[in-house]
Order: C-alpha cells, then sequence, then structure tokens
C-alpha cells in the first residue's frame, strides 16, 4: 500500500477516470446555482442533479470531479471527536444513461486495489439486500472473496437525501483490525461500530427520482453516482486514525497551535479548541472564496457562526488579538494546488475574514461579560434555563450567534429557552425567508415549464439579430402544457431560435413583441428555466397562438440598446474601479436593465469624491476613444492567458465568450453589447454606497438616462438663477450673501420686537382691575419670545404696589405665559404658580412656579385672548 499525500490522492482519481473516458470538470462552487432546496453543495452530485433527471444535456455521459462539500448537520460534534468535520471534499464519477453497474464495480475494484493497492485482505463489499446482480457482478467481474460480502438493508445501502435522484448502493469498507476476519452480518455490523471497519466509498446505482410523494419513479436512463470522501480514504493511505492527521489538515492543525501557542494532544479540552479552529478557518476560507459574505441569513449565517465560533475558541486557547487570519494562509497553501482560485483571492479572503473577526472582536469581552453574569444569576437561583430572550440580546447587540451561546451554557450543563428565543427572532425570519423565496423539489418547481424536454434545443441568435421567424414548439400556463394561448391569456412560450435575451450574469430579459396572421401578443420577459432553456413570458392581444404555429419574434430594440448600453458600461466601470483603486476590485454582483446599472464590487472603505470623479472620467473618456467592442470564442485557457476577467464564482463550458472594448477592458461575458463604445454617449455616477463588509455598489446611467439627469439638474440650475435673479454662475455666491442678510435681518428683528414690548407698557398698565385691594393686570402680546416677555413682566411688577402681573404672548406656533406677583399680595392669596397654571391650561399646555413668579407653555396660539381673559376669574376665586 503506497503512502499518498491528500493532493496526490485527488490527482490519482481523477486521472483514473479520465483515463476511463471521464471529462474532469473543476469542483463548482459551493453555492448551489439554481437550486433553492439546498443552502450549501453538501455532495458530489449536488450540482449536476440536473444531468441525472434529463432537464439539462451533460457536456459529457462521463464526469468525474473532486467536489467541495460543507455540512454542517453534526457541527456540534466538530472538534468533539476527530471524526467530524464540516468542510470536505467529495471525489466522485458519474454516469449519465451511460455505463451502469457491470463497468464501475470492476473500475473501483481497479482503482483500490491497483492504483491504490489497498490489500484485498483489508476490504469488505456490501450491497442492497435484493441486489443478486451487484453480487453476481462482484463475484464474476473482480476478485474479491466472496465471503467478505455481506447484504444490508435500506438503513445502510440504498442512498437518497430528500427528494431526487436516489438508488440502491454497494459501498466499501476498509477493515483498521489486526487481521482477524470477520464472517458474519453482525460481527462485520458491530465492527463498523466500533469504527474498526470504516466505509470510504459509496456506489450508488442511480435508477429512481423520489418526488415529494414518496413515489420512487423509475428514471429514463440508469445513472452512475459514486462519492469517495478524500479526506476518508487519506486517512487509510496515510495510516492515521482520524482526519486531522491527514497531511493537508494536522499542517493547518499545527499552524492552530503555533498561532495560539498551546500544545496538541496534552489537554482534552484544549484539543477540542483545536479542532474546531482548523476545521472552521478551513471552511471560512472556501465559502469566502465562493463569494459568500457574513451575515445574519442563510449561507452568510453559516460563514459568520463558523467564524466567531472559532474565534471564541481561539480566546479560550488563549488567542487576545486577531489570529485567524495567519491560519488561512497555511489552508491556501495546502489547497490552493486544487483550487487555484484561493490563492487568486487570498488577500480580499484575508480581508473578509479580518472584518469579521474585528467585528466580532468588539463585542466578545462585553457580552462573554453579560452572559457570565447570567450564568451566575441563573447558577445563584439554581435554574437550567436562559431567557430567550437573553439570548437574543446576546445575539443581536453582541452578534453571538444562538448556537455559540448553547454551546458556551452546554459546557456548564444550562440551557436557552428557544422557543423564546425564536419568538424573539421570528420577525426578521419570516422576512428573509419570504425573500429567499424558498422552495422544495431541488430547488426547481414543479411548473410544467421546467420540465421540458432537455432535447429541445433553444438557440439565442440576438447576438446579431432582434427579429426573427420560429415556430411555437411548446407552450403552456402555471398548471399545464398548452396546444393553445387565446387573446387575453398569459402563457409561455417556447421557440427552438429567439432573438431574445433570457436574464443572466445580472442582465435583464428581453420585452418585445410576437404575433402572425392569426394573433398578435407581447413577451413581457423572458427567463432560462432550471434546466438552462429560454422561456419567454407572454400574453396573447389577439386572436390564438397554437403549437407549431410560425411565428415572428421581435425584440423592442430601444429598450434593448439602453441595456446593451449599460452592460458595456458596467465592464468599463469595473476596468476604471481597478485602474483608480487597484486590482483587489472584482465583481461581486451586477444589475443591468434599461434604466441604469448597479455595480457590487470588493472594496474596503467608501470612495472619496475624488476617487468616484476620477472612475467617472475614466470611463467618459474611454467612450471617446470610440473603442470597438468585439466578441470572440475561445478556450477558457485561452482566455485566461488573453487576461480576460473571469468571475471566480461561475462556471463556464468549453467555449468561453470574451468581450473586449478596444485594449481596455476584457472580460468573459454572455450579455449582449454595444458595437462601439461610442454608443454609450455618457456615463454618470448616481450614487456609491457600501452593501455589506468589503463590498461596494455605485449605481450609474449611460446614454438618454444619463443625458436626462445631466437636463434635470441644468433646469434645475437654471430655475434656482431665474428665483435669485442671477447669472447660474453667481449662483453660490448670491446664495452666501442672502444667507448673510437674513441671519442680519433676524437679529435686527429681534431687536425691534422687543422695543415694540416696551413701548406696551402704558397699554398693558391701563389692562389694570382692582379685586378686592389687588392690583391685577393681565395681557396678552404676540411674537415676543419668552425672555423679552419676563423682562416685560418684571418692568410691570415694579410698577404696581401690591398685585399681581399675568403676560402670555404667541411665539410661532406656541404660546408663552409668565406671571409675577409683588411680595405683599401672597398674604392676600396670590398664587402665581396656580394662576399660571389654570391659564395655560385654557391654550393646551400646563406649567406652574413659586407664589411670586410662574412660567408656562402652551400648544395652542389661538387661544391666547380666552386664556388671558380667564386671569381676572382665577384671581377672584383666590383673593375671596
Ligand atoms: N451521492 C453519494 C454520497 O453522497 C455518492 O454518498
Amino acid at each position: 500500500m503506497k503512502k499518498m499525500g491528500a493532493n496526490e490522492l485527488r490527482e490519482a482519481y481523477l486521472s483514473f477516470f479520465e483515463s476511463k473516458d471521464h471529462l474532469r470538470l473543476e469542483s463548482f462552487p459551493l453555492v448551489p446555482k439554481n437550486d433553492k432546496s439546498l443552502l450549501l453543495i453538501n455532495a458530489g452530485m449536488a450540482p449536476l442533479k440536473p444531468y441525472f433527471t434529463g432537464l439539462q444535456e451533460p457536456p459529457r455521459k462521463r464526469i468525474t470531479t473532486c467536489q467541495k462539500c460543507i455540512r454542517t448537520g453534526d457541527i456540534e460534534n466538530v472538534g468533539k471527536t476527530s471524526r467530524h468535520g464540516t468542510f470536505f471534499e467529495m471525489l466522485g464519477n458519474f454516469s449519465f444513461g451511460d455505463y451502469f453497474k457491470e463497468e464501475i464495480i470492476p473500475w473501483a475494484w481497479e482503482f483500490i486495489t491497483q492504483t491504490l493497492d489497498i490489500p484485498k485482505d483489508k476490504l469488505y463489499v456490501t450491497i442492497y439486500l435484493e441486489d443478486d446482480e451487484a453480487f453476481d457482478i462482484w463475484t464474476s467481474k473482480t476478485d474479491v472473496d466472496p465471503s467478505r460480502i455481506f447484504r444490508l438493508g435500506k438503513d445502510d445501502n440504498f442512498w437518497e437525501i430528500g427528494v431526487g435522484p436516489c438508488g440502491p448502493c454497494t459501498e466499501i469498507h476498509f477493515d483498521r483490525g489486526n487481521g482477524e476476519k470477520v464472517n458474519t452480518v453482525e460481527e462485520f455490523l458491530a465492527a463498523a461500530d466500533d469504527d474498526r471497519i470504516v466505509e470510504f466509498w459509496n456506489l450508488v446505482f442511480t435508477q429512481f427520482d423520489k418526488d415529494e410523494e414518496g413515489n420512487y419513479n423509475k428514471l429514463a436512463n440508469p445513472n452512475i453516482d459514486t462519492g469517495m470522501g478524500l479526506e476518508r480514504i487519506a486517512t487509510i493511505m496515510q495510516g492515521v486514525n482520524n482526519i486531522f492527521e491527514i497531511d493537508t489538515v494536522r499542517s493547518i492543525l499545527n499552524k492552530v497551535c503555533e498561532v495560539t501557542n498551546s500544545k496538541y494532544d496534552e489537554d482534552k479540552n484544549k484539543d477540542t479548541s483545536i479542532r474546531i479552529i482548523t476545521d472552521h478557518v478551513k471552511s471560512v476560507t472556501m465559502l469566502i472564496s465562493d463569494g459568500v459574505l457574513p451575515s445574519n441569513e442563510g449561507r452568510g449565517y453559516v460563514l459568520r457562526r463558523l467564524l466567531r465560533r472559532a474565534a471564541r475558541h481561539g480566546r479560550l486557547l488563549g488567542a487576545k488579538d486577531i489570529f485567524l487570519i495567519d491560519i488561512v494562509d497555511t489552508v491556501i497553501e495546502n489547497y490552493g494546488p486544487a483550487y487555484p482560485q484561493l490563492v487568486e483571492k487570498k488577500d480580499y479572503i484575508k480581508k473578509i475574514i479580518l472584518l469579521e473577526e474585528q467585528r466580532f472582536n468588539e463585542t466578545i469581552d462585553s457580552g462573554m461579560e453579560i452572559l457570565k453574569s447570567y450564568i451566575d444569576e441563573m447558577e445563584a437561583k439554581n435554574e437550567k434555563t436562559l431567557l430567550g430572550e437573553k439570548a437574543f440580546k446576546l445575539y443581536d447587540t453582541f452578534g453571538f450567534p444562538l448556537e455559540l451561546t448553547l454551546e458556551i451554557l452546554e459546557e456548564k450543563n444550562l440551557l436557552v429557552d428557544l422557543e423564546g428565543f425564536n419568538k424573539a427572532m421570528e420577525h426578521q425570519r419570516v422576512s428573509a425567508r419570504e425573500a429567499r423565496g424558498e422552495s422544495t423539489y431541488m430547488g426547481s418547481d414543479e411548473k410544467p415549464i421546467n420540465k421540458i424536454d432537455a432535447s429541445i434545443e433553444t438557440e439565442f441568435n440576438g447576438y446579431k439579430t432582434l427579429e426573427l421567424e420560429a415556430k411555437a414548439v411548446v407552450l403552456a400556463d402555471d398548471s399545464e402544457f398548452r396546444n393553445s394561448i387565446l387573446a387575453g391569456e398569459k402563457g409561455y412560450l417556447v421557440t427552438e431560435l429567439t432573438p431574445f435575451y433570457a436574464e443572466m450574469g445580472g442582465q435583464v430579459g428581453d420585452k418585445g413583441s410576437i404575433f402572425n396572421d392569426k394573433f398578435t401578443g407581447i413577451v413581457y420577459d423572458t427567463k432560462k428555466n432550471v434546466g438552462g432553456k429560454t422561456i419567454h413570458y407572454i400574453k396573447v392581444n389577439e386572436g390564438e397562438l397554437s403549437l407549431n404555429d410560425k411565428l415572428t419574434l421581435k425584440v423592442d430594440a430601444r429598450r434593448r440598446n439602453d441595456i446593451c448600453k449599460n452592460h458595456t458600461a458596467t465592464h468599463m466601470l469595473h476596468e476604471a474601479l481597478r485602474e483608480t483603486l487597484g486590482e483587489h476590485v472584482s465583481q461581486s454582483g451586477s444589475y443591468v436593465d434599461s434604466e441604469r446599472l448597479r455595480f457590487d464590487f470588493t472594496h474596503f472603505q467608501g470612495l472619496t469624491k475624488e476617487e468616484i470623479e476620477k472612475v467617472e472620467a475614466i470611463v467618459n473618456e474611454k467612450i471617446m476613444e470610440v473603442f470597438e467592442v468585439n466578441t470572440n470564442l475561445m478556450t477558457i485557457e485561452e482566455a485566461k492567458e488573453s487576461g480576460a476577467m473571469a468571475l471566480f464564482d461561475d462556471k463556464y463550458g468549453n467555449e468561453v465568450r470574451v468581450v473586449s472594448i478596444g485594449q481596455f477592458s476584457k472580460e468573459l461575458c454572455g450579455g449582449t453589447h454595444v458595437r462601439n463604445s461610442g454608443e454609450i454617449g455618457l456615463f454618470k455616477i448616481l450614487s456609491e454606497a457600501g452593501v455589506a463588509a468589503g463590498v461596494r455598489r455605485i449605481e450609474a446611467l449611460t446614454g438618454f438616462n444619463a443625458l436626462k439627469f445631466v437636463e434635470d439638474k441644468n433646469n434645475l440650475l437654471r430655475e434656482t438663477a431665474s428665483i435669485l435673479k442671477c447669472n447660474e454662475k453667481d449662483i453660490t455666491a448670491k446664495i452666501s450673501t442672502l444667507s448673510h442678510e437674513l441671519k442680519e435681518k433676524e437679529k435686527e428683528v429681534q431687536e425691534l420686537k422687543a422695543k415694540l414690548a416696551s413701548g406696551a407698557e402704558e397699554d398693558i398698565l391701563k389692562a389694570v382691575k382692582d379685586i378686592n385691594g389687588v392690583s391685577v393686570i393681565a395681557y396678552g402680546l404676540s411674537e415676543v419670545d419668552g425672555n423679552a416677555l419676563r423682562d416685560l413682566a418684571d418692568k410691570i411688577r415694579n410698577k404696581i404696589s401690591l398685585g399681581v402681573v399675568v403676560l402670555g404672548s404667541t411665539h410661532g406656533d406656541k404660546v408663552n405665559f409668565v406671571a409675577m406677583a409683588t411680595k405683599n399680595s401672597i398674604e392676600k392669596g396670590i398664587h402665581c404658580g396656580k394662576i399660571i397654571k389654570e391659564v395655560a391650561t385654557v391654550a393646551g399646555g400646563g406649567g406652574g412656579g413659586r407664589p411670586d413668579m410662574a412660567q408656562a407653555g402652551g400648544k395652542d396660539p389661538a387661544k391666547l385672548t380666552e386664556a388671558i381673559d380667564k386671569v381676572y376669574q382665577v384671581v377672584e376665586n383666590l383673593v375671596k
């Protein structure tokens, strides 16, 4: 048996199956495409589902991959045992209606006994109970000892996850024991339970497609789906007993020990933390390289949980500061050879991890303290369960994923009231689920339009032409296939040739018209179905569209042109951003329609005004250099060599389309573009903002929309100038003069008001009434502010020998009152506080104060006179 490194093993497997005429594909990204049933790819076959069900034609009938997978079902166990991990690689070979049991069984045997040279007396085989065919092939086409084959039931030897392609399987097992043979099923199962015998390769005979109702529908062609865990086979080949000991993983583990200054294999708790960090940093690196960003939703949450759990275990080991990014280098050293995008994206990956770790570090200490106080409280009161709201507070305010809180409490044998937590969370969850639009059946839904035969071609001819004739080969509505669509009805139309672009790569679908001499209608959207076929979303306006009719399809040309301008400008913006900000800028999303374009890219801080201006200027300059826009078809290698930019999370076929704009930009793209950059006319940036940690978004306009934007601004200036009665160029000077003048005037007004108020003294004094020997003055003014009112009241009081003065004044939408009394009036029963309270109530206010002085406000200036009139009556009651 040869000792082989994990990278060597991966290569051995893939080239073995290449020698059996398989097409080697790169691992698909961890983020599933067109499959809403799955958060993350969890098996080699997962990204290939449409090939199994026949919805899509595979590039070859034999494919082999090493697929990145993440499974978080067992995440609590990761670290505690040395067997569990969240990230793993699945080696697989697949047949789509090509070879079957007869071929795969002997090939598998050849690979493990010859290529890997595993001794036959270390191997066992299991098959599905009733599968005599498999037994016959194993015994006639290989030299496996028949007494080493055991039959097991559906739990062990029938492979399915949820709904979708599934079938009976045969598994190959390795015996780590001392050579003593097991002879019965019972002995075999006991040894497997003991981890003495381990399964390492699952060969699935995919014959069924299990539906929602649990029916096993026979697939038209039987397929093969095999899966061998790379880590698992590596432990066998390297003679180690767990995944943390294989070469690649062990070097990450060593790095974890180094940066956290800890020793492995000395302390059980420390080992757990070391293994958690080792596994999680690997998963986090892979997730980010496939475009996932930390968030509180879906995949982003998986990433956040893993990262924060690792960060917390670092603390347990005594790490004080940022430490995760140092480990990332080691992950990339080990996995870079198989996944080159890790190397390309290294700086980006590290930056995202750094930002998230910093963010968590800011709150982790205070969060830990709060949690510790909760724990102390619970222990004091002898309670076992933490209130859900408290766990939510930790989640919401301190960024503690629930699972982290659970884990920390579990270490103390405590629980969380999950129902309470979920209640607190409900609101966010519901809206998130709606936004995700979850569905069940393998991510597609059961609409007929998703079940179109894979043999139907829907060729896009719309790069060259916007109008052509074609035959209606499929008609459908939401529930069934149709022979015709009638006037007033909506439906779906498929043609073998179309000028309509189906929504893809951020570019919206085309709209337009359809007609022949029997009907007219519109195409209100164009999208691809789950099998990648172009579907026209139509409405028939007049007449009737029947199956097999010839019809004309005509794209709305003006709208398409606007879309093309925005799409080409998006490429130019991408290049201009790289020139201005640096090579780390890469596209993380885009949206292009006829109105505007939106471009998301990796960058770590907001752009300055100068940077935005520079980017805009570069794009406009290149527009005016009237560059030809050319598209060329080439192989992916040729494209890479030519320096074309490609999105790292995209999967391309053998032949790719490269769009170049002069020498300025070169990018892989399937979208539609202008023929010359000059057609864009003008480019204007509308806004720049952050959308997630390390991701910025620019929104911009082109062509007539940009022109209209500039015109609107121009009109605004013209109107402003005409209102200001000045030249446009003098607007700013004029506004600052005016605002200065306004301030001066305000000051003057205040002074005049004060003067006016003091001039009112005489009138006020005339309002005096004698009530039981007390002089009572009540008077209402307008627009005197509180201070001036108080000064005035003070002056009036000084002019009376025994009495009280109450003044009120409107001030904007409020009203103020002041009451002041001479000292000697208090013995007579005067109390300013009481008076003002009743008076202010009339004007919708309140207040109070001392016997000799009080103030109040009110909200109803219209009631001022009524309030002031009330003064005499109130005083009468007091001095009775
Ligand atoms: N799809 C099979 C598995 O995941 C091979 O085990």
